[in-house]
């Protein structure tokens, strides 16, 4: 079947069974990278991408339940050259070792500081619970949050 959906606010149309992952979509036919296979059971969060600006698994959810949908993924924030606060957080707080849980984390902080401008710690952890990061740099990764809120609304 023809799947037509948005990525990072571009038109894409796709031929493929309804049943076919979201992430295999992103990362095969539509060449976006950044998008993370880790697990493929919803255990560990590197997958993860906004559909209508809510965090959702890509490794499990099928490409036919997006369609008329807004996806976004790491690519649709910021670039190399010029990263998004929440991917500029990250680096100043040297958040990544190897970096491969860091865009699904990216994109669950994306939808929290969208919905929360100011989250306590409680609320980042609470955010951030769908998410393994195998080299623990957990500390990082929460002060990054804090640090990319702080940014956003002007505080820092
Ligand atoms: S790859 Fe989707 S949760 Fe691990
Ligand atoms: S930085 Fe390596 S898994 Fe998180």
């Amino acid at each position: 079947m023809t799947i037509a959906f948005t990525v990072n606010g571009v038109a894409q149309r796709v031929d493929a069974p309804e049943t076919t992952t979201l992430l295999d979509v992103l990362r095969n036919r539509l060449g976006l990278m950044g998008t993370r296979y880790g697990c493929g059971l919803e255990q560990c969060g590197s997958c993860m991408v906004l559909v209508d600006g809510q965090p959702v698994h890509s490794c499990t959810r099928e490409i036919g339940t997006v369609a008329k949908r807004a996806v976004t993924t790491v690519e649709g924030l910021g670039t190399a050259d010029k990263p998004h606060p929440i991917q500029q957080a990250f680096l100043d707080e040297q958040a990544g070792q190897c970096g491969y849980c860091l865009s699904g984390i990216v994109m669950s902080t994306k939808a929290l500081l969208d919905r929360n401008p100011n989250p306590s710690r409680a609320d980042i952890v609470a955010a951030l619970d769908k998410h393994l990061c195998r080299c623990g740099t957990h500390q990082r990764i929460l002060r990054a949050v804090e640090r990319a809120a702080a940014t956003l609304r002007g505080a820092a």
